[in-house]
């Protein structure tokens, strides 16, 4: 195997772009990352996309989008993990670079989702859940975790002020982030008495549906100290998986496809939760966050909510989260999102994140779930 790095970068900014098309988008997000790359002749594409089929009425889109972004004729392919889109494609990017089937490859997310009405979009993002029991009894996504937070907040007698002010702390970062979908700072006010969507989750606990794109270049390491001064190293990463039916899982509060994937990412790159500087994390809704915290090592079981109101996970505290704004602030373009999170972490361990820079990280880490925790992925990054 050989060793991995990132040498280029490239995002849209997130939010209602309805004057880019699917295609636009993406090879915007290219452009900037071959840009950044010193623009190597790139041998193969990976492309995270969720439901462009639905969003959009095109499929077939790894080929589409890879001839817009002027690589015709090279391998392109899409991959497709739900919500987790992005870190496959980085994961089957990764292996491919690693492996020595091809040397430079990019690996792209987008997903166009505002040309769709939020009820249409709702079904569309349900069915990275169970059709035959959970949608087919009108359980959305939203509700699975509306039940998990109910159920979290009574079995560690967690109040709502918490999950308030976790999204406090993701708007604050995102007013830091230029490609960011909400990039203005919200009061406990706001977060707390927004409007409900399936109590206790408030519109201030979700993630926004958004338009974005997102693309990083990948080498192995020997190359890339030729072509840029400050490659990312990839050290660790792993995949985890789960029962697919919320509903016949063991446990409510911890997902096992988060534990096992960090489980292999922290083997693979050879150190303990605590020597992570920073990280990415998937708060599609801000419980998601909470389970994550704690199923990534970073806090016991229940302590999350202890972690946020002492500030622990702010942008100098000692285990910042999400300094881009994360899924609620940054935004949440599905099958780009990974992607989103490994282009911030890159921009950190450089030393290039501007206002919301994470002083002296040298380690960061990237977890993107699919489903209610369906399948997971953690990627770990090294200046
Ligand atoms: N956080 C903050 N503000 C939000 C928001 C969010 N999550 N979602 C919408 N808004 C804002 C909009 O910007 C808009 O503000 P404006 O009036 O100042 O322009 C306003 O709220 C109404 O927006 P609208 O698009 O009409 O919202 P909506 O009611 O159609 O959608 C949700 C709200 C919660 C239904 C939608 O954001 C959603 O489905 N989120 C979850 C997405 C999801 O499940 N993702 C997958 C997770 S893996």
């Amino acid at each position: 195997m050989r060793k991995v790095a990132i040498i280029g970068v490239g995002m849209t900014k997130i939010g209602h772009l309805f004057s880019e098309s699917l295609r636009s988008l993406f090879s915007n997000a290219v452009r900037g990352a071959l840009e950044d790359a010193g623009n190597p002749k790139i041998d193969a594409l990976y492309l995270g996309n969720m439901s462009a089929g639905q969003f959009n009425n095109q499929e077939n889109i790894a080929v589409l989008l890879s001839d817009f972004a002027g690589f015709n004729g090279i391998p392109a392919t899409k991959i497709e993990e739900g919500c987790g889109s992005g870190a496959a494609a980085i994961y089957t990017g990764y292996k491919a670079v690693a492996s020595g089937v091809h040397d430079f490859v990019v690996v792209g997310g987008v997903e166009k989702m505002m040309d769709t009405a939020t009820n249409d979009a709702t079904s569309i993002i349900s069915t990275v859940t169970d059709q035959e029991y959970e949608a087919f009894l009108g359980l959305s996504l939203v509700g699975i975790n509306a039940m998990v937070m109910r159920l979290y907040m009574d079995t560690f007698g967690v109040e709502r002020e918490s999950f308030a002010k976790f999204s406090v702390q993701m708007h604050d970062n995102a007013s830091k982030n230029p490609y960011a979908q909400f990039p203005f700072r919200i009061s406990m006010d706001k977060a707390m008495n927004s409007d409900p969507v399936a109590e206790p989750i408030h519109l201030m606990d979700c993630a926004p549906l958004g338009d974005g794109a997102s693309a990083l270049v990948l080498c192995p390491k020997e190359y890339a100290k030729n072509l840029t001064s400050s490659p990312i190293e990839i050290i660790g990463a792993g995949h985890g998986t789960d029962n697919f039916i919320f509903h016949t899982r063991n446990d409510f509060l911890s997902l096992k496809a988060t534990r096992d994937a960090a489980r292999d990412a922290y083997r693979m790159a050879r150190i303990t939760p605590g020597k992570v500087d920073l990280a990415e994390i998937h708060d599609a809704f801000s419980i998601t966050a909470f389970l994550t915290m704690e199923d990534l090592g970073f806090v016991e079981k229940g302590a999350a909510a202890q972690a946020v109101d002492e500030g622990l996970i702010s942008l100098d505290g000692p285990i910042p989260l999400n300094s881009s704004g994360g899924l609620k602030a940054r935004g949440h373009p599905i099958g780009a999102t990974g992607v989103y999170q490994m282009a911030e972490i890159v921009l950190q361990l450089r030393g290039e994140a501007g206002a919301r820079q994470v002083q002296g990280a040298e380690i960061g880490l990237t977890n993107n779930i699919s489903g209610f925790g369906a399948s997971s992925f953690v990627h770990i990054l090294s200046s």
